[in-house]
């Protein structure tokens, strides 16, 4: 079966097509054939930094990608016999780029109802469930105001229609190029530069997407002390007071999720999709654009990737 291998740390040009055994299934297996594939910022991150996660990142090659849609076409004898023919959503850290994937951990295994497609279930992996984990980081500083970096990214969006209820005032910070494109996803909020945004004198904190220190720096000279939490950043010389937090796993909340899908509470932003075989122009489109929604990537057989 075909596989998309990182070689090496040079980054995207360093994917290569291999062909490598099909999966034996072990009795507590479960075996998908992949259809659908997100395209995310770690991906590219992963295959420049031999030290940017765990996972053994480092041991090469491996196989990309951390998750994606399939159909379940064997379920060893001692593994949930009704998974067999569910089209299923996975996470696995340990490699998603291949035509066949087999999963041993039950509560990494989605089912999903028709009412939500491919392309919604695999936006949903690495990115939402970090959502959950600021939704609650905020519900915690029990502030005023939060004002959002990168509001228009697939995490912002999915963040911002997470924190309906939130009783404080949300203030996302947008870059010119993407305002018009956030207006469009957020009709009824108002989004700000950061020379725009008002001095905000109540309890505010920063939730940062965006991981621009030089952003930040600017925040910062409205609004000296204000703690920064950031998904993007791990650490900085130049941004003190500031947090790095990073999804917990939590399985009920993809479920939930994948309810809210469902009864249509939640939209996933959805950008273009490409074939297998156009990983690397895939990834390289994903890097050096405006984020207008989760790029995808398709599994057709029978084909060679592209230079
Ligand atoms: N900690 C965790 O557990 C975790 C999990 C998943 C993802 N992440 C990280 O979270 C971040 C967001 O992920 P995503 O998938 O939502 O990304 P995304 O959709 O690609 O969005 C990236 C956002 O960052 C903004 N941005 C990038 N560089 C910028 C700069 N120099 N100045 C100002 N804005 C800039 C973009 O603005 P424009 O669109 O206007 O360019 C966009 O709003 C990524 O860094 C990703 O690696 C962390």
């Amino acid at each position: 079966m075909k596989t998309i291998y990182q070689t090496d740390f040079s980054g995207i040009d360093g994917l290569a097509l291999a062909e490598i055994a099909r999966p034996i299934v072990p009795v507590n297996g479960i075996l998908i054939k992949m259809t659908m594939l997100p395209v995310v910022p770690s991906d590219w991150k992963r295959e420049l930094d031999p030290h940017a996660t765990a996972e053994a990142a480092a041991k090469l090659p491996r196989t990309i990608g951390i998750g994606g849609v399939g159909r379940v076409v064997e379920v060893g004898e001692q593994q949930d016999q009704a998974l067999m023919n569910r089209r299923v959503l996975i996470m696995n850290p340990k490699g998603s780029y291949s035509e066949y994937v087999v999963m041993t951990q039950r509560e990494f295994v989605f089912p999903l109802p028709d009412a939500v497609s491919d392309e919604q279930a695999a936006a949903l992996t690495a990115g939402p469930g970090t959502a959950l984990t600021l939704v609650q980081a905020i519900h915690e500083r029990a502030v005023n105001n939060v004002v959002i970096t990168g509001a228009n990214s697939v995490i912002g969006l999915v963040l911002l229609q997470q924190l309906s209820d939130f009783s404080g005032h949300i203030w996302p910070i947008v870059s010119s190029a993407s305002q018009a494109y956030f207006r469009q996803q957020r009709p009824t909020d108002v989004c700000y530069t950061v020379t725009s945004l008002p001095v905000l004198t109540e309890t505010t904190v920063v939730i940062d997407l965006a991981g621009s220190e030089e952003l930040l720096q600017r925040l910062r000279t409205w609004m000296p002390a204000v703690p920064v939490i950031s998904i993007a950043l791990t650490e900085s010389d130049v941004i003190d007071n500031l947090t790095f937090v990073h999804e917990e796993f939590n399985a009920a909340g993809y479920r939930q999720f994948i309810c809210q899908i469902a009864a249509h509470e939640l939209v996933i932003p959805v950008d273009r999709q490409f074939l297998f075989t156009q990983v690397k122009e895939a990834q390289r489109y994903a890097k050096m654009s405006h984020s207008r929604g989760r790029v995808l990537v398709t599994l057709t057989s029978k084909e060679t990737i592209n230079d």
